[in-house]
């Protein structure tokens, strides 16, 4: 997974704490509760007396990359459509070309590029106009960071439409990751003006509004995925609330001392409100290889995940969050 840029370290230092290497069970796990979900739609969609009145059944996959946790080919076994959307193209086509479909799947599968939160254009093009407005020197450099850092907060997610309703949507491990790619473009563009000394991503102004939009974006997200869903539809939402930097220790163990928050919330549920139904949920760690130098740390994430269903009645959604200086 891409590396934060809004981490502020929730646990650092202290003592050592000495861990057992993981069993990778991520894609397992993963892949067993999306098909979990999409057999409890399959089941709860409505069944026509004449085929003629029967809709094509439908699934969204959000982030779906490089679908390495993502069971496309079943899915396809069970919907007539699959759609998949990502930000990023070269990593969705890779994913696409991994997972070896058969023509007449492929011609099921419709692809969307673009951020599913609607923030990434607006955000780079109102950087960009932020750079035009001056000749900026090294000395008015806090004040760039704060024109950029006020109009991040002046943005707001403003998602494009999509084409529900979904009777499957699948969001694995996207929601503390919806900022970043914009968020990085930022801070290259950043880097290129100003010497290596400067670093964006440590100035305290603009780690506070980037933390802040990424909050508003994780809002916005769980109101989109509810409203992408079916009525009797079911959402698959797995993300990664913390992450703990691990290194090598002696006789093959790990050790760690620093956990990060990626979220505006502590965990997966408190992002929800009485609009869902928890079906199943499950809980897991997930490690990205270590590095080969060992002074460098490599990620483990806490992974949570659920199969959710729509809640029949009309209810009140999570206010306005902002825990934004807390992550
Ligand atoms: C951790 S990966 C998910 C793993 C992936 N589903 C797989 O099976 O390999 C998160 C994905 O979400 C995508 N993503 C991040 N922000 C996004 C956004 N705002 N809109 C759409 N996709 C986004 C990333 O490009 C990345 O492919």
């Amino acid at each position: 997974m891409q590396a934060l840029v809004t981490q502020v370290p929730t646990l650092t230092g202290g003592a050592w704490r000495y861990l057992t290497p993981i069993t990778p069970v991520h894609e397992a796990m993963s892949r067993h509760l999306i098909l979990q979900a999409a057999d409890s739609a399959r089941a709860a969609m409505p069944v026509t007396v004449d085929p003629r009145d029967a809709r094509a059944s439908h699934a969204l996959v959000i982030g779906a990359g490089r679908c390495r946790e993502i069971p496309l080919r079943e899915l396809l076994e069970r919907f007539d459509r699959v759609t998949v959307t990502d930000i990023d193209p070269d990593t969705l086509q890779r994913g696409l070309d991994e997972t070896k479909l058969t023509p007449e799947e492929r011609r099921r599968v419709e692809v969307i590029i673009g951020d599913i939160v609607g923030v990434s254009e607006h955000l780079v093009r109102g950087i960009e106009a932020c750079f035009a407005e001056g000749v900026w020197t090294l000395s008015a450099c806090e004040h760039l960071v704060e024109r950029m850092a006020s109009f991040i907060e002046s943005l707001e997610p403003n998602p494009a439409a999509m084409q529900p309703p979904y009777d499957l949507v699948v969001a694995s491990c996207v929601l503390s990751q919806l900022h970043l790619a914009s968020v990085n473009r930022v801070s290259r563009q950043f880097s290129q003006r100003f010497p290596e000394t400067v670093k964006l991503d440590k100035q305290p102004r603009w780690r506070q509004a980037v933390c802040r939009l990424a909050s508003r974006m994780q809002a916005r997200f769980i109101d989109l995925v509810h409203d992408l869903v079916s009525d009797n539809g079911r959402l698959y939402l797995a993300a990664t609330p913390r992450v703990h930097l691990i290194f090598r220790a002696p006789q093959g163990r790990w050790k760690t001392r620093e956990t990060r928050d990626m979220l505006a919330h502590r965990h997966l549920h408190d992002f929800l409100d009485d609009r869902f139904v928890i079906e199943a949920q499950s809980q897991w760690q997930w490690s990205q290889p270590l590095p080969a130098d060992p002074k460098k740390p490599g990620d483990l994430f806490d992974v949570e995940a659920m199969v959710l269903r729509k809640s029949r009645r009309e209810s009140c959604r999570v206010g306005d969050f902002n825990r934004a200086e807390a992550f």
